[in-house]
């Protein structure tokens, strides 16, 4: 997975990020997950705001041959918030306490937006909901023992990205599906990239859902190839009712499944089938 050479490398790309005096990318830093839709574990920012943003689907509408819109906002492959490295890159602290002594370190102003996003990260971090395992992870290994203390120690998954969109994508347009292979796993967890200097994922797995989970190959009309994982979620008769995929659906809840692509920086596990 090429993760040796994020982990050495990390600490280097950080230095020369703070080097250069720019502000560290934090992912979804303005505004990003609404608290509905984490706890849901959709992985979709809410972006009402914008009457054509599409970010919800039927199954039937993502069939080889069909045209889409597709949203894939655009971000650095190299990004070191993205990348997972194989062991955890830093000693630093990681927790609300230490806010303040990680600001100093990352040279982060105090409620700065930057400040204020690593904050909300922190606090997200440490919540419990009952009935849901959940742990916020920072490296492969991390996500090895997440998994297997779920299930049981060594069981095989695969993590599922989708691919980034090239640059010269505009953020929106349509796509033709060009394949759609089921990915048949009964469980899977999505991680969430949350704003942080460093990699960090909330992931979790609900109980009592049935996700169908897709790999999508995608052509934008500008021949760009997005290869995307797609997640269906069958049952949302618990969704909040006034969720915006509704809207956009133009159904109730409960009443269809409601699909959508997992964004370029998040991640989904899934168990490989024995
Ligand atoms: C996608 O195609 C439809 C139908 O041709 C068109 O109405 C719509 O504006 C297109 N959307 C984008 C984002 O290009």
């Amino acid at each position: 997975m090429g993760n040796e050479f994020v982990s050495c490398s990390f600490l280097l790309v950080l230095l020369i990020t703070l080097a250069h005096g720019n502000v560290l990318r934090l992912p979804s830093m303005d505004g990003g997950e609404s608290d509905s839709s984490m706890m849901m574990g959709m992985g979709v920012e809410e972006e009402g705001k914008d009457p054509d943003y599409k970010a919800y689907f039927f199954m039937k509408d993502v069939q080889v041959g069909k045209t889409i819109p597709v949203n894939f906002p655009h971000l650095k492959e190299s990004d070191p918030a993205r990348n997972l490295p194989t062991k955890t890159p830093t000693s630093l602290p990681f927790s609300l306490k230490a806010l303040p002594s990680l600001l100093r370190f990352f040279s982060i102003p105090p409620a700065s937006p930057q400040a204020l996003a690593m904050e909300k990260t922190l606090t997200d971090c440490q919540i419990e909901r009952p009935g849901e395992h959940r742990a916020c992870i920072s490296s492969v290994d991390s996500l090895i023992d997440f998994v297997g203390g779920i299930f049981r120690p060594d069981v095989p998954f695969e993590i599922l990205r989708t691919s980034v969109a090239t640059k010269t994508s505009p953020v929106l347009q349509n796509y033709t599906v060009v394949e759609v292979k089921e990915k048949t796993s009964t469980k899977s967890l999505p991680c969430h990239n949350l704003p942080y200097p460093y990699a960090v994922f909330y992931c979790h797995i609900l109980v009592d859902t049935t996700n169908r989970m897709f790999k999508v190959t995608l052509r934008g009309e500008n021949g760009a190839v997005v290869e995307a994982v797609l997640i269906c979620h069958m049952d949302t008769s618990k969704w909040n009712p006034s969720f915006f995929a509704f809207r956009q659906l133009g159904v109730e809840r409960g009443t269809t499944e409601a699909c959508h692509f997992a964004p370029a920086y998040d991640m989904v596990v899934v168990l490989v089938p024995n």
